[in-house]
């Protein structure tokens, strides 16, 4: 592969003038020569005291083999010979030889608290030990006990919890509601937004690579105010006007509503531009709509400054919707809404068999505490806002790297082979995945082409592990 960086002047500055997260790369590297700057330091992963019990079950060639023959053919896997994971503990994930990894994934931004945090493990086995099923048909404390919890950690008048088994159903929920309580049809979404994937969630899912061709009605995908590649740069209020334009020209005029991240996680960690949902929240409810924020990703603490990703643009929404990082990897999800939207639901009954389930609103309660009694939010907050700091420094090392963005540890690094153009550069991604993997670092991927690294790792990630990580993406971007 063509070699990207050359050794340069600019090189040498760069040294001089590099953050501390790089700092075991650029050793010697000061009094050497610019010709011995590829003999790099080795990164080495953070010393960490844990020793997970011997793997006896079967190899991952094994898994593979029966993967193929009995699992759906559309399953995808990560890396060319495929990780068989046995073991986690908080930000560090064991294949079956115990080999260590960091893992800057966190189950796509999902596992927030740490694997097998003791405190969550245990308020679920706790309750599985006890009752581990029962339906919401009959009462259970866990239920009521983490609804009034998590209410709690909601503005306004968002205080009554649905509770479904994963963020499609969430979403699912939230615009049946919409439509029901507005008595409108039209939902608008926005490009490159990931939604969920059953019949109304692909509906708002703004991405080709997710939707199949099947019947999707009643929605309008507005511009992206992707501050990247968008038209309009980073002013927020200017993609609004698409909004407006879209409830004038291709609706009635009222509509039900809208649905969009904060930061687009599949969508490549897109920090939609300031500005924008104030805006757009405006237009909505003029038009007799309702504003749903889906938080499956960038809720619960992860982008540091707020606990919720809508939070950070100053709005509160009608209904917000959550999974993932609810349950720390636990299947859960909710809705959550205001008591007077919540009645739409009224004479009919609106069912979910494991909603609810006692098992994983313990453990889901158990991860509020844990945020809270070990100040995960502000761990995100100083350790996203250093990790940053370094990806920003390597981008002005790497010319691959054309942009770094999003909010404490839910990051992106978008690479491209031409800086000017944009150009995604989809097979470098490839190959740096790979060998970032054989250094020992496991990093997310997406983006509508490919090409942006997704940093979303457990809330417990350290600095050390920030410098980890940004030490394997130099060394591998340094050798290329
Ligand atoms: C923002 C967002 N919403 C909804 C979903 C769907 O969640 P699930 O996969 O739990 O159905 C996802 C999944 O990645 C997501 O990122």
């Amino acid at each position: 592969m063509q070699r990207i960086f050359q050794s340069t002047l600019s090189q040498r500055n760069f040294w001089l003038r590099r953050p501390r997260c790089l700092s075991q790369l650029a050793h010697n590297h000061t009094q050497n020569t610019l010709e011995e700057e590829d003999d790099f330091l080795l990164p080495k992963i953070p010393h960490f005291d844990y020793i997970p019990l011997p793997y006896t079950g079967p190899s991952a060639s094994e898994i593979l083999e029966k993967r193929k023959e009995y699992l759906s053919p559309s399953i995808l896997h990560l890396y060319k010979n495929p990780l068989n994971l046995v073991d986690g503990k908080m930000q560090y994930l064991y294949d079956e030889n115990g080999r260590r990894y960091l893992d800057a994934f966190g189950g796509i931004a999902t596992v927030c608290c740490g694997h097998c945090h003791p405190d969550v493990v245990e308020a679920i086995v706790n309750q599985t030990r006890r009752l581990q099923h029962s339906t919401v048909l009959y009462l259970h404390h866990a239920i009521a006990d983490f609804a009034e919890a998590l209410a709690a950690k909601l503005p306004g008048d968002l205080k009554v919890v649905f509770f479904t088994n994963s963020g499609t159903e969430a979403n699912e929920l939230a615009l049946m509601m919409a439509r029901l309580y507005t008595g409108f049809h039209d939902i608008i979404s926005l490009r490159n937004g990931y939604h969920g994937n059953a019949a109304g969630t692909m509906g708002v899912t703004a991405q080709s690579n997710f939707k199949f061709n099947v019947v999707q009605t009643g929605v309008h995908h507005a511009l992206n105010p992707d501050q990247y590649r968008g038209v309009f740069g980073s002013d927020g209020v200017k993609y609004a006007r698409d909004v407006q334009d879209i409830i004038d020209y291709g609706t009635c005029g009222r509509v039900a509503g809208l649905i969009a991240e904060a930061i687009q996680g599949v969508g490549g960690i897109m920090e939609l531009a300031p500005g924008y949902l104030p805006a757009v929240y405006n237009c909505i409810r003029k038009a007799g709509g309702l504003c749903i924020a889906d938080e499956v990703q960038s809720g619960f603490a992860r982008i540091g400054s707020h606990f919720w990703g809508f939070e950070a643009h100053d709005v509160v929404p009608d209904i917000v919707t959550m999974a993932k990082g609810i349950g720390n990897g636990i299947p859960i999800g909710a809705v959550v809404t205001t008591p007077e939207i919540a009645k739409v639901l009224m004479g009919r009954t609106y069912f979910n068999t494991f909603g609810g389930n006692p098992a994983c609103t313990a453990g889901a309660l158990a991860v509020l505490k844990v945020i809270e009694k070990e100040k995960l939010q502000e761990n995100a907050f100083v350790v996203g806002s250093h990790l940053k700091e370094c990806l920003t420094s390597l981008k002005e090392k790497h010319e691959i790297i054309g942009d770094v963005r999003g909010r404490g540890l839910m990051l992106g690094v978008e690479l491209v082979t031409d800086r000017q153009l944009k150009t995604p550069a989809k097979a470098e991604i490839l190959h740096i995945m790979e060998q970032m993997r054989e250094l020992g670092v496991l990093i997310g991927k997406g983006g509508f082409h490919g090409n942006v690294f997704r940093i979303t790792p457990p809330l417990c990630f350290t600095k050390e592990d920030a410098d980890f990580l940004v030490g394997a993406m130099d060394y591998t971007m340094s050798k290329m």
